[in-house]
């Protein structure tokens, strides 16, 4: 029983013990068409399917429940008003604890969906088009997903936090013409000009928005374009608005994320598979029961957001919490007030997050009662034990079982993890195989690995919450995924098995980092660096962060006649976050006179990682440099110390 903490049992009605888990994944692989279609019953059907999957990883089409139809509106919102029309769906806790916060029931809900859905469709928004969403963490954020839903227009939600050259290229990207948006955000005690931010985005070249749906929050003076502008609350009207039967393949929503390269892709998931997906995933990993209140602190323009604030929990009509805010406003106790305030039984979190409350010491979590918390999770990137340990000992005082989610944008859901009353848990591993899911660990060769093995971790089998696409470069998908693995989904991490059949992931393998969860290319920090016109090249990597996880490490070649100086290192950080955003700031800059490359031009990224490690005992083989001795002078200048 090496490094396990014993799972805990919950005084209530579990709904999946180790041996049903057992049994239920093996009925998942062995069975997987009548295990989806049973699971697929957790939704409400215009048209039930007849079948599962269909699907195949070489060539790639993937196809779930193909011959069912469905609105997910339908099954977040709707179909709870009979019974459960009354129950709170949404909790609003504002940035400011002194602002008033706001519960909506079901009911309520629908109202507004339906007032948010009759604003779009007034604005020309017509099934298939696709809406982007620049919104702060707000309601009106999570109506506007829903409300795209029940029209049959796919959403393509844009962190608030990205810059308006960035907006601009996920708006080109997929030809949107809508935007919705507000006139501006708050997170701690920081403005976030999102509507002076949407209006430099359409300056810029390509876009093609039309018209722009804009959310009165935070009451600042605010320009409207005549014509182009319009304010949501004028535009809500109440009138009947049905729910627009889809097929299980229509596409939901388009999310941007990162890789490693070129700029984003636009990663595409169907209605129905990630319905499903999202459903039987929060039903088991939370292990929610009517009542509860649930909260998950990332943000809508995140796939945790879409899949575990929104979907998920509403599609089981959960009440879900909605944070505007940051853990460290008014100060670090905020969570804790947050979860005392409304009685928070579940919350899911990211490691960034605890590690940074953590440092603050134990007095902020203690001086707070937190005896509703129940279950705790944690997404977004390895946590390592201590971090665990601090979670699980001084935050849920060992009553409440971590559950440590591993997936990817990509995946939709939850893909491995423990099950809090079927699994032992072990600090620093995600744990087991949610059901359907297979998992291969592969060498560089793609030599399958048996038993404890560490590896490149992939997937063979599909499963409903795939991804189907990327937008518009369905070729990019393939390339992308199973390409390097044929006829499997390679997810670009790397992972460890051990004895016991427990997976630990040990972070990506391909030049994509993780900075606080939130996952970035290398190659997009490194585009956005030559696009100063006094930088020549430069080359991006990771190195260990105490807190983020990931940091930032810079190597940057000047145009002839620059030279790098204090004043520069400034410009370039402030370039870096006026192309990306605030998460893309690097950490550290070294100026240098060249990158450290092979005769054949190839930059060595391993001499590169390493001495932003500031390991550099080990560099390995440097014998195929073209210019050895540059090592030497980049170990000289790093900035990492
Ligand atoms: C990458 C996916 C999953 C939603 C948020 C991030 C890393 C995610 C874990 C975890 C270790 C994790 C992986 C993955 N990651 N969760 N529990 N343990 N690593 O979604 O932005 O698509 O990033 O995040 O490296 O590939 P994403």
């Amino acid at each position: 029983m090496n490094g396990f903490v014993q799972r805990i049992e919950q005084n209530r009605e579990t709904h999946c013990s180790a041996e049903e888990y057992q049994h239920l994944y093996r009925r998942s692989l062995e069975q997987p068409d009548a295990f989806w279609l049973d699971q697929a019953q957790r939704l409400d059907w215009f048209e039930a399917p007849t079948k599962a999957g269909e699907w195949s990883f070489d060539p790639v089409d993937i196809r779930w429940f193909a011959d069912g139809t469905l609105n997910l509106c339908h099954n977040a919102v709707d179909r709870h008003l009979a019974e459960r029309g009354d129950t709170t769906a949404l909790i609003f806790e504002p940035d400011d604890p002194a602002d008033d916060g706001r519960k909506l029931t079901y009911s309520e809900l629908h109202s507004e969906v339906v007032g948010m859905a009759n604003a779009l469709k007034a604005m020309g928004v017509r099934k298939g088009d696709r809406v982007t969403i620049y919104m702060p963490m707000i309601v009106e954020g999570v109506l506007a997903m829903l409300a795209c839903a029940r029209i049959g227009a796919v959403h393509s939600v844009v962190f608030g936090g990205f810059s308006p050259e960035a907006l601009a290229g996920r708006l080109v990207d997929c030809e949107s013409r809508f935007v919705v948006t507000a006139d501006g955000g708050k997170r701690g005690t920081k403005p976030i000009p999102l509507k002076t931010n949407v209006d430099a985005a359409l300056e810029l070249e390509g876009v093609t928005v039309e018209k722009v749906l804009v959310v009165r929050h935070t009451a600042e003076d605010t320009a409207m374009k005549e014509g182009r502008d319009v304010w949501y609350h004028e535009a809500v009207s109440d009138a009947d608005c049905p729910c627009e039967p889809m097929k299980a393949e229509d596409p939901l929503f388009i999310l941007y994320t990162s890789g490693s390269t070129g700029k984003p892709k636009g990663v595409l998931h169907a209605t129905g598979g990630y319905g499903v997906w999202t459903a039987t995933t929060f039903h088991y990993v939370f292990d929610y029961e009517p009542g509860e209140i649930y909260w998950c602190t990332a943000d809508i323009g995140w796939v945790t957001g879409h899949s575990y604030i929104v979907y998920g929990p509403l599609i089981n009509g959960a009440t879900s919490l909605v944070f505007e805010g940051v853990p460290n406003y008014p100060d670090h106790g905020r969570l804790w007030d947050v979860v005392d305030k409304h009685g928070v039984n579940i919350l899911y979190t990211a490691p960034t997050a605890i590690r940074a409350l953590m440092r603050e010491g134990n007095g902020f979590v203690t001086s707070r009662d937190r005896s509703s918390l129940r279950l705790l999770g944690t997404v977004g990137e390895p946590i390592n034990p201590e971090a665990w340990r601090w979670y699980f000992d001084v935050v849920g005082e060992e009553r409440a079982p971590v559950v440590d989610t591993w997936w990817q944008t990509e995946t939709g859901g939850v893909m491995i993890t423990t099950l809090p009353a079927a699994h032992d848990m072990k600090p620093g591993s995600a744990g087991k195989p949610f059901f359907g899911v297979v998992l291969e660990l592969v060498d560089n060769d793609g030599e399958v690995l048996d038993g404890e093995a560490a590896g490149n971790l992939c997937i063979t089998q599909s499963w409903p919450g795939q991804a189907r696409t990327v937008y518009g470069d369905h070729d990019r998908f393939v390339q992308t995924y199973f390409s390097t693995y044929r006829g499997k989904y390679f997810t670009g991490d790397g992972c460890r098995r051990d004895e016991d059949g427990y997976y630990w992931i040990t972070g990506r393998v391909d030049d994509v980092i993780n900075v606080s969860g939130h996952r970035m290319g290398t190659a997009e920090v490194e585009s956005a660096l030559v696009l100063h016109d006094k930088v020549a090249e430069a080359a991006v990597v990771g190195y260990p962060h105490d807190i983020k996880g990931q940091g930032i490490y810079c190597y940057v070649t000047l145009n002839a006649g620059e030279e790098g100086s204090d004043a520069l290192h400034d410009e370039l950080r402030v370039h870096v976050r006026k192309e990306i955003g605030p998460i893309a700031t690097p950490d550290h800059i070294q100026f240098t006179g060249g990158l450290p490359k092979t005769r054949s031009g190839k930059i060595m990224r391993r001499i590169l990682r390493k001495i932003a490690e500031n390991d550099f005992g080990a560099l390995g083989d440097t014998s195929t440099l073209a210019d050895p001795s540059l090592v030497d002078r980049l170990i000289e200048g790093r900035q990492n110390r």
